[in-house]
């Protein structure tokens, strides 16, 4: 297909959501690649891939004229249409760190031509959009006539069997937003002839919010069901039986299974989002705190669980440190949390295998993952995170039961 060279969009930040992002768009259209990180974008010219779901093979799409080291290639974002923003929103201290976003719009204020449109996808407290950007583009630009500023937030599901198999993300519902009308049609224009479905908010604000509500809700749902799992374990009924068994329900019932805890960029952080403004309205949170308090008690519950069950145990293995199957992500994982724990028992060795996760660094100490050739090797193998390609049968076989 002939690409739309008329709309280059540039792409600052390409991590989970904008690598993905950027190998989607670049079907149709020019796209150049911006990121912080270094050994990120050398990764990308030599056509490897550093994100689990994607391929070296799928790399080889993008150009490596197209792909610059922030900071030092700024003048290209003013030959870009559209500037969408990928960068991180971490917790500070308990309030969102929108620092990432703004520091790179500061440095590629100067760059800023007419016409173009800025789209946000990061997840951001409501009302941070306009907050960050309006101010300073008002300065240079009359909002909706000669600048556009639009917010659309990214709901990619890392790690889900279709985003690994075809990158079909593209096919769930887009969340799109704009300042005035004229934004809204702006990033309406880009994004149909990206994504299959579009949904236009009525605001900025509601998109926001409606990001972080939906994160909300799965983290009390995950927060409720962990509660179950602890009392169902008291009662000596197996919740994973429950949980299947509530799924045949065909309304009224969303399936959310129990784990060790929550981890990755969302679930943990962006309930505090809503609870920070919350605040600043003079609102008390509940649902939001409970949830954030049950998905961290569960993890100090499990690994309470574990010591019980290690007793003298000598050696010992634990499966998946990711934060979830089949993602190379350790951001917030339980399962590294449990490592770190386990790590302070003395007289316990303690390996781990990840086929995702090959080292990772913990108190200043680097950790391998250890190829095992029988898990008969090990007192006690531990499932912390259920990758698809464990051999369950192997492990299941081999491991030693009961001594
Ligand atoms: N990971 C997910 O599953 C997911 C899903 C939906 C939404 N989000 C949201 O999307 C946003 C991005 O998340 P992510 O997981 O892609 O983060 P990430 O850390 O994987 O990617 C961010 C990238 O931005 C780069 N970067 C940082 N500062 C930069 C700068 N000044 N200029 C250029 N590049 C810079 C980093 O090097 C990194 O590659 C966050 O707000 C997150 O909450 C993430």
């Amino acid at each position: 297909m002939k690409l739309n060279t008329n709309k280059i969009i540039g792409i600052i930040g390409l991590g989970y959501v904008g690598l993905p992002l950027m190998l989607l768009a670049n079907k149709k259209y020019k796209v150049l690649g911006f990121d912080i990180n270094k050994k990120k974008i050398e990764m990308l010219k030599s056509k490897k891939s550093y994100i689990s779901d994607i391929s070296n093979k799928e790399i080889i799409a993008l150009k490596n004229e197209n792909l610059f080291l922030f900071n030092e290639n700024l003048e290209q974002i003013s030959k870009c249409k559209f500037l969408i923003f990928c960068l991180p929103t971490p917790l500070k201290k308990n309030y969102p760190d929108m620092s990432y976003i703004k520091k790179a719009f500061n440095k590629i204020y100067p760059y800023l031509k007419k016409n173009q449109t800025i789209i946000l996808e990061s997840s951001v407290y409501p009302g941070a959009t306009e907050e960050i950007f309006l101010k300073k583009l008002r300065k240079k630009f009359k909002l909706g006539k000669n600048y556009f500023l639009t917010y659309s937030p990214e709901r990619i599901d890392p790690g889900s069997p279709s985003l690994i198999k075809k990158l079909e993300f593209h096919n769930i519902t887009k969340l799109v937003s704009g300042h005035t009308k004229n934004c809204e049609k702006k990033i309406l224009n880009l994004y149909t002839s990206i994504f299959k479905n579009i949904y236009l908010c009525k605001s900025i604000i509601v998109a926001e919010t409606t990001k972080i509500f939906e994160n909300i809700f799965r983290a009390v749902n995950i927060g409720l069901v962990n509660e179950m799992k602890i009392l169902t374990d008291k009662m000596k009924i197996n919740i994973h039986d429950v949980v299947e068994a509530a799924g045949s329900k065909p309304f009224g019932f969303k399936k959310f299974s129990p784990g060790p805890g929550v981890g990755g960029h969302c679930i943990p952080i962006d309930p505090i989002f809503m609870k920070w403004v919350a605040n600043k309205h003079k609102h008390k949170t509940k649902f939001i705190d409970l949830g954030a308090k049950m998905n961290i008690q569960i993890t100090n519950w499990t690994i309470r669980k574990i010591i019980s069950l290690i007793k003298n145990k000598r050696k010992c293995l634990i499966l998946g440190v990711a934060y979830k199957a089949d993602i190379n992500d350790i951001r917030e994982s339980p399962s590294i949390k449990i490592f770190k724990r386990l790590l302070k028992i003395k007289k316990l060795d303690l390996d781990y295998y990840d086929p995702y996760i090959k080292n990772f660094t913990l108190n200043k100490k680097v950790f391998y993952s250890k190829k095992v050739k029988n898990y008969g090797s090990y007192d006690f193998s531990i499932i912390c995170t259920d990758h698809s390609n464990f051999n369950y049968k192997k492990i299941m076989k081999e491991s030693k039961k009961n001594n």
